[in-house]
């Protein structure tokens, strides 16, 4: 079955179909029909809106959610810098750096004590966030959950998670996710949530994009399906922490914090009730949640390897040049290789896009001579030469050629592959590994 078996059983259930407009309600008939703005929405609702993208955006690329909720998210107190150690703020402030070699981590070795917040660095970035252009990728390590009545977002980007270790249990203002290694979860700007971790610590990467929005790349003669399916795309359904009395939607009064990363910084405020008092919700800006082993592999049938495209997860275009992305995430996962004359390793090779590549890996115990070790990393910049070494290419060339299945379990590689050359943060650079 090509789906992941997960050692910890799904919490939730969830609308399904990303590209979709959705719809949900926590309470029933929450949703105003027809008009998105009524006098009095029902349960004497309040409606509020977030644009994901421009107003007049293509249709096919207008992101927005409508909103019912208890209290707009205007009542609050005023924002000031968050002041809480955070596992960035003990690294000294640098300009990035920006090397020509092949750089290896072979693991980021995050220190224990923070939560989903203060545990995020970055590693690598390229642009610029008050303008909107570029990336930033990071790591996080979390060893504690988010304090209660707190909660999160990103004024910066999408946040694209990539777990490697450890369960995270999103509660959004749209609904759960629970995010498990072999799937990866996008958390839109602006949306608030907060992260709990049900089964201990949990580590992995985040691709935060500052410009665009990811989406399920064209398939071109590929023809309806195939790569990732829009419909193993997982989106959440409506939560209410609140009751009904007498026909009117109400929470409780409770104080709680809401953190903010607005260029690259961290705000927090209090308000006096709960951000996650939405009722229901219609729209086509939400988070949501994919399991990597429904990944529809394609591949070369007769001869030669297609280009790793043909791997892509998630795009997110540059409209800058046809064709480039901003950042795509694309997985190498288990899968058969048939073709002859040819073998899997991929031939050595320069690319206009910078490639970073790290490994979800499920086994707990890893073999300790593998290079390729989870929770490491690997850059490759624009036109740096790379490929497997000559050991390894000479190995393939020896063997008799017969379908073998490739990158078998529990090995799962990510990519994230830019058109832009990312700097190095100076913590990250101080631990790398020059080839
Ligand atoms: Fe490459």
């Amino acid at each position: 079955m090509p789906v992941t078996q997960f050692t910890v059983p799904e919490k939730y259930t969830y609308n399904v179909g990303l590209g979709s407009y959705h719809h949900s309600e926590a309470l029933k008939g929450a949703n105003p029909v027809a008009q998105n703005s009524p006098q009095v929405p029902p349960y004497k609702l309040l409606t509020e809106c977030i644009s994901g993208t421009s107003f007049t955006t293509p249709r096919n690329l207008n992101l927005s959610v409508w909103m019912y909720r208890v209290t707009a998210s205007i009542n609050r107190g005023r924002y000031v810098p968050y002041t809480a150690e955070t596992a960035s703020s003990k690294a000294a402030a640098s300009p990035m750096t920006y090397s020509p070699n092949f750089l290896h981590w072979d693991d980021f070795r995050l220190e224990p004590g923070y939560d989903w917040v203060s545990s995020q660095k970055v590693i690598l970035s390229s642009g610029d966030i008050a303008t909107k252009t570029g990336f930033s990728y990071l790591v996080f390590a979390a060893t504690k959950d988010m304090a209660p009545n707190t909660a999160y977002y990103s004024s910066d980007g999408d946040t694209l998670i990539i777990p490697q270790a450890g369960v995270l249990d999103i509660k959004t203002e749209l609904g759960y996710l629970m995010v498990r290694p072999n799937e990866i979860a996008m958390i839109p700007r602006g949306l608030k949530y907060r992260v709990t971790l049900p089964a201990g610590s949990a580590r992995g990467y985040i691709c935060e994009l500052r410009q665009g929005h990811f989406r399920l790349p064209e398939l071109g003669t590929i023809g309806t399906s195939g790569l990732a399916n829009a419909r193993d795309f997982q989106i959440p359904v409506a939560v209410f922490d609140g009751t009904i009395t007498e026909g009117v939607a109400s929470c409780p009064a409770a104080e709680w914090t809401i953190i903010r990363k607005y260029n690259d910084s961290l705000f927090s405020c209090t308000r006096n009730q709960t951000p996650f008092d939405v009722a229901a919700w219609h729209g086509s800006y939400y988070p949501y949640k994919y399991d990597l082993g429904r990944f529809s592999v394609l591949g070369s049938l007769l001869y030669d390897h297609p280009d790793p495209s043909i791997f892509t997860v998630l795009s997110a275009p540059s409209f800058r040049e046809p064709g480039t992305a901003v950042v795509e995430f694309c997985i190498f996962p288990p899968r058969w290789q048939v073709m002859e004359n040819t073998y899997w390793l991929p031939p050595y090779h320069m690319n206009t896009m910078s490639e970073f590549i790290g490994i979800i890996m499920k086994d707990p115990e890893p073999n300790p001579n593998t290079v390729f070790k989870p929770f490491g990393g690997m850059l490759t910049g624009a036109m740096t030469p790379h490929g497997s070494d000559k050991k390894e290419h000479d190995a393939e060339r020896a063997k008799a050629f017969k379908p073998a299945k490739v990158a078998t379990e529990p090995v799962m590689a990510f990519l994230l592959e830019s058109a832009s050359i990312p700097g190095v943060a100076e913590w990250a650079s101080k631990i790398v590994i020059e080839k």
